[in-house]
């Protein structure tokens, strides 16, 4: 852990320069819009220790595979999320010397992360080696009103320095991607062109060609006065700058104003990029920084008009959950179904920036509590688009008629992803898929996605799982081979209960949606099985049967689900055991240490209970819950929330509320030493639902909403807002009372600790706790 943040309600504060926390810090103050996004690196040089990171949504670069051992039905590459061209850059020089943060003195370092109007603000005092001093201020924002922009106020004053100063934006598209396999640079240039106070480099990836224009436009005050001094240009492969070179005495403060506009291939003509980018620039440069940032911190408080935690009495608390709803709406808007939502977001290289079962299994349900329902149905169709691929995928690995695996990490549908324990192994992740459909159905009540397009995806799904288990003749049940978990710290079991237990509500969901469908759309489910040569009556025999004689793994005795066979073989200790110099185990232990040892990287077997609750009473979940969170390490990101869930469910409130700060503060006070990586974006999802189905209880029964709130200890009170079909329902709780506000939509009817209320549009009801 490392704890440097100061706790604050609407902002992430850190007070003093340490260069050992700069990778860190530059992922935590990271800035996006959903569409292009970045590491909070510094505008001015740095020649420290940075991760420099700056990208735009869909644009990627598909690194050659690099493996030691090359394995039949490995993909041929790794999708990458691309290091883009750095619009930021301003260079500052004080007389002959360069600022650079690793090279002065700093005094008065100060940055904030606004989180209420969405902007970065940095300060310091510089003291150069000659004695000059100059204080700097610097204030960014990525617009969340308009897609393509980013806009930069940069303010020197002098403290005593009487000399000249250099200021010199620029553009610089020579830029690397740490992770890059073979160290290759990704992009090429295309264009330069320039007039004064304005510059563009479109530059095109290599092998997918996809464009980018990346402009600057800027101005430059001098105590508040335009400045219209001549500009110098510098310009090299990749790589344009315009300086401008003034006289500094103490007390003058010299403005610079940065417009940048990015636009790409993805939704421009390659022809048109630049004249685009032109006319945002132009556009914005007429309104000026102040009445853009105006416009997008008012954008903001919209958002969190719609979507605020409120927690009082806990300010560590009350900011970790705004920093999660913020860095997702940062990430991911829900306009564009060809985007998805990579683990690391906008904020760093790690898992390529791709979609893993994270968007189906945590952002999903996140977005549809808090979002128009078109947001989630883009998420459903950006992996309908995919079915052809993921039927490809299956045949690649000997799977037939149809039956679709969806890639464990994808940008295109296509596989990336590179261990064959994962790749090949861990296939659950067809099971969120198929899951999400079922959310999405039942959250909203609209039928026509599994009418149109859902149905085929549950067909393809069941077709994978009625091969992917076999017979044993043995057990004379049907059992499934050589799997991985969502416990990543194990490899190749067999009968891993969660993979089993999704397996089959697939067949049996995918069964009870072709009756629905046969009775509601008969013409849409003869033209579906045309399209799909189903074989009605044999697969249906074969997917019974499944389920019927299916084998999942118990311990009788201890009255659990077993993680999977030859589990309890393991030497049985609890995590509190572990010396904590040892932790996390995944960077202090070898691989065979992790594999042998009893120790969970995340919900596992309590992954299934969580998703199926109603099938499991309160003691069975007790059982599992007390036997399987000690050995839990919670090494993946995705791991508290479901704990934490079930926790306030069993009513381990000091639990449930450890766990929440885990999973809320996890990047903040960097749990599991990482977040110089980048942050755990979709995670962010699952502390928002710990907080809504966590401690308040919140539940889909029948399509009836229910909540059973309780608030912790240290809690004064604690709100949330769930957006359910046409009403926004408020949840207020404090020690005394609940209550619940229906603020928009008709009557509303709301289960509070299981006693039913129908609340009138603007009203509220009141339910005293004792
Ligand atoms: C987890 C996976 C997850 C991935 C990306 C891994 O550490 O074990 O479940 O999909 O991170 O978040």
């Amino acid at each position: 852990m490392n704890e440097y943040l100061k706790h604050n309600d609407w902002c992430i504060i850190e007070e003093g320069f340490n260069p050992d926390n700069q990778r860190s810090s530059e992922s935590i103050f990271s800035l996006g819009n959903g569409h292009i996004g970045q590491r909070a690196n510094f505008e001015e040089k740095y020649s420290g220790d940075s991760l420099q990171g700056n990208y735009i949504a869909g644009i990627y670069y598909p690194d050659k595979t690099k493996v030691g051992w090359w394995k039949n039905g490995y993909p041929e590459y790794f999708a990458k999320v691309l290091n883009a061209p750095n619009w930021i850059g301003i260079n500052i020089f004080v007389g002959k010397k360069e600022l650079d943060l690793s090279k002065v003195k700093v005094e008065n370092f100060r940055r904030v992360l606004n989180m209420k109007e969405g902007y970065l603000e940095r300060s310091f005092t510089a003291e150069f080696d000659n004695e000059n001093i100059i204080e700097v201020t610097s204030k960014r924002f990525i617009s969340i009103t308009e897609n393509e922009l980013g806009c930069i106020k940069y303010e020197i004053k002098s403290i005593n320095v009487n000399d000249k100063i250099t200021i010199v934006p620029y553009i610089d598209a020579d830029v690397i991607n740490e992770d890059s396999n073979y160290q290759e640079k990704f992009w090429e240039e295309l264009s330069i062109e320039s007039k004064p106070g304005e510059a563009y480099i479109t530059a095109k990836t290599k092998k997918l060609d996809f464009h980018v224009c990346t402009s600057m436009k800027f101005n430059i005050e001098k105590n508040k006065t335009e400045i219209n001094d001549d500009i110098k240009e510098e310009q090299k492969k990749k790589y344009i700058a315009q300086s401008i070179e003034l006289d500094l005495k103490p007390d003058d403060i010299i403005t610079v104003y940065k417009y940048a506009a990015i636009t790409n291939s993805e939704n421009h003509n390659k022809e048109t990029l630049m004249m685009a980018a032109h006319n945002v620039l132009q556009k914005s440069y007429e309104k000026g920084f102040e009445k853009l940032f105006a416009e997008h911190a008012n954008a903001w408080k919209n958002k969190w008009t719609d979507s605020d935690i409120v927690i009082e009495g806990d300010v560590a608390a009350q900011q970790a959950i705004r920093f999660n709803i913020f860095q997702l709406y940062q990430t991911y808007t829900g306009d564009d179904e060809k985007l998805n939502i990579g683990p690391k977001g906008f904020t760093g290289e790690k898992y390529g920036g791709s979609t893993y079962w994270d968007t189906e299994a945590y952002c999903l349900p996140f977005y549809l509590r808090t979002s128009d329902k078109k947001v989630a149905r883009n998420l459903l169709l950006y992996r309908y688009r995919h079915l052809p691929k993921a039927i490809e995928n299956a045949e690649k690995l000997g799977f037939t008629n149809g039956a679709a695996l969806y890639p464990m990490v994808t940008m295109n549908g296509e596989e990336c992803h590179n261990e064959w324990e994962i790749t090949f192994e861990e296939i659950h992740r067809n099971g969120a898929i198929a899951y999400a459909i079922y959310n999405y159905t039942r959250y909203t009540g609209d039928e026509s996605y599994l009418e149109d397009y859902g149905l085929e995806v549950l067909i393809a799904i069941s077709r994978f799982w009625a091969q992917r288990f076999n017979f044993s003749q043995e057990k004379n049940k049907y059992v499934m081979l050589g799997v991985t978990g969502p416990n990543e710290y194990e490899n190749n079991v067999n009968n891993n209960w969660y993979t089993s237990t999704i397996a089959l509500w697939c067949l049996d969901y995918t069964l009870k949606s072709i009756t629905k469908i046969q009775t509601l759309t008969p013409e849409k489910y003869k033209k579906l099985k045309g399209k799909i040569s189903f074989n009605e009556l044999k697969e249906v025999g074969i997917w019974t049967n499944i389920l019927d004689k299916a084998y999942l793994p118990e311990n009788e005795e201890l009255g659990i689900f077993l993680q999977q066979d030859g589990y309890m073989d393991k030497e049985l200790i609890n995590a509190i055991d572990l010396d904590p110099k040892e932790r996390p185990i995944n960077q202090k232990w070898s691989w065979d240490r992790i594999l042998r040892s009893c120790f969970i990287k995340q919900a596992d077997v309590l992954q299934g209970i969580y998703l199926f609750e109603e099938n499991y009473d309160l003691d069975t979940l007790k059982r599992n819950f007390d036997f399987y969170e000690p050995k839990t390490v919670h090494e993946s990101s995705l791991s508290p929330c479901i704990h934490n869930i079930l926790a306030a469910k069993l009513g381990y409130k000091e639990k449930a509320y450890d766990l929440y700060l885990r999973t809320a503060r996890l990047d903040i006070d960097d749990y599991n030493d990482e977040v110089n990586e980048g942050l755990h974006i979709t995670s962010m999802a699952g502390t928002y639902l710990s907080i809504v189905e966590g401690f308040g209880g919140m539940r889909l029964k029948n399509e009836e909403l229910h909540f059973n709130p309780f608030i912790p200890e240290k809690w004064k009170l604690y709100s949330f807002i769930v957006k359910y079909r046409e009403n926004h329902i408020k949840i207020e709780v404090t020690k005394e009372k609940i209550v619940v506000m229906n603020q928009n939509g008709e009557t509303a009817k709301v289960f509070i600790r299981g006693v039913e209320y129908n609340i009138k549009e603007r009203e509220s009801i009141e339910f005293y706790c004792n």
